[in-house]
């Protein structure tokens, strides 16, 4: 038997973090010989740097990084990718040679599972809700997979716009980019991306029902809230509903893959995740 190559996911609180119980489905369809366990990085200032430093120095290969430390998981690489540059933020790291390495699978995992959900975000109208962390981290990897136009809105309108203006000039050229209030959408869009903190307050951004097109998808990217008020809203108008679980299953798969060079079945792990959750009680979409 070879010795098992070791990862963890790093955050804090993190004893409910389902990434381990992910990494060890792709482990046994994939026959890779590895552990992932989690790592509480502790509340202190300081106390994640040296969690990882330790990690590193008992042989880690590879962690992931949760609330509330992807920025400064970023600022502890030595390279970062460009969707984690952009995002400001990394929740994947590698250690080759010596050196860290920083990337960000949350776009990538939210691009992959709106396709699952059969949504082709090439020429696709998007309108995506926060300017927080979790809207930074989506906006890069929705404008590489094509979307035609990406509205950003947000409560604080400025907030939006800020963000915009800083990551246009990362985006491709070919995309229409604006920011406005949440009130202020203009027009209908085929994706409706909640990247608001809203669900976790049992709110719902503010967003008019003509937001929604005709058979759009809107993405809550909470999990385990069941139908979120944003989602009832959506549903309301006419939308097509999705959670984020798909989206964690598929920055998972991503970070293993990126990890390992072998590309896990992540539908076939979100299926078993979200029996998983449904056994413990948990509202599953
Ligand atoms: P994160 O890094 O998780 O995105 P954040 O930086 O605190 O967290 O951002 C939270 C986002 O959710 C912000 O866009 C926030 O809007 P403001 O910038 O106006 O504060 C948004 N948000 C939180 N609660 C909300 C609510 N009830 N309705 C609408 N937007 C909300």
């Amino acid at each position: 038997m070879p010795t098992p190559t070791r990862y963890a996911v790093i955050g804090h609180p993190i004893a409910h973090s389902l990434s381990p119980f992910i990494h060890a489905l792709f482990a046994a369809q994939t026959g890779e010989t590895i552990t992932y366990e989690a790592i509480d990085g502790g509340g202190d200032d300081g106390g994640f740097e040296r969690v990882l430093a330790d990690f590193w120095a008992a042989g880690g290969c590879g962690a992931n990084v949760t609330l509330p430390f992807k920025l400064r998981a970023l600022q502890c690489a030595d390279e970062a990718s460009a969707e984690a540059r952009a995002a400001g933020a990394a929740n994947a790291l590698r250690r080759v040679d010596g050196r860290v390495e920083a990337h960000n699978f949350d776009g990538a995992g939210l691009v992959r599972d709106l396709a699952a959900h059969g949504c082709a975000l090439a020429g696709a109208r998007v309108l995506l809700l926060g300017a927080g962390g979790a809207a930074r981290g989506a906006l890069l990897p929705l404008a590489l997979a094509g979307a035609e136009r990406i509205v950003v809105a947000n409560r604080t309108a400025q907030r939006a716009q800020q963000l915009v203006q800083e990551l246009a000039a990362h985006l491709p050229a070919s995309v229409q980019l604006a920011a406005c209030a949440l009130g202020d959408v203009p027009g209908a869009f085929d994706v409706v991306v909640n990247a608001t903190s809203a669900s976790l307050d049992g709110a719902a951004p503010a967003v008019p029902a003509a937001a929604f097109a005709p058979q759009a998808l809107a993405y809550d990217m909470v999990y385990g809230k069941g139908l979120t008020p944003f989602l009832a809203l959506a549903q309301a108008a006419g939308a097509r509903c999705a959670d984020g679980l798909g989206m964690l299953v598929e920055q998972a798969a991503a970070s293993f893959a990126w990890w390992r060079g072998v590309q896990p079945d992540a539908a076939a792990a979100r299926a078993q995740v979200q029996q998983h959750l449904a056994q413990q009680g948990v509202a599953v979409l």
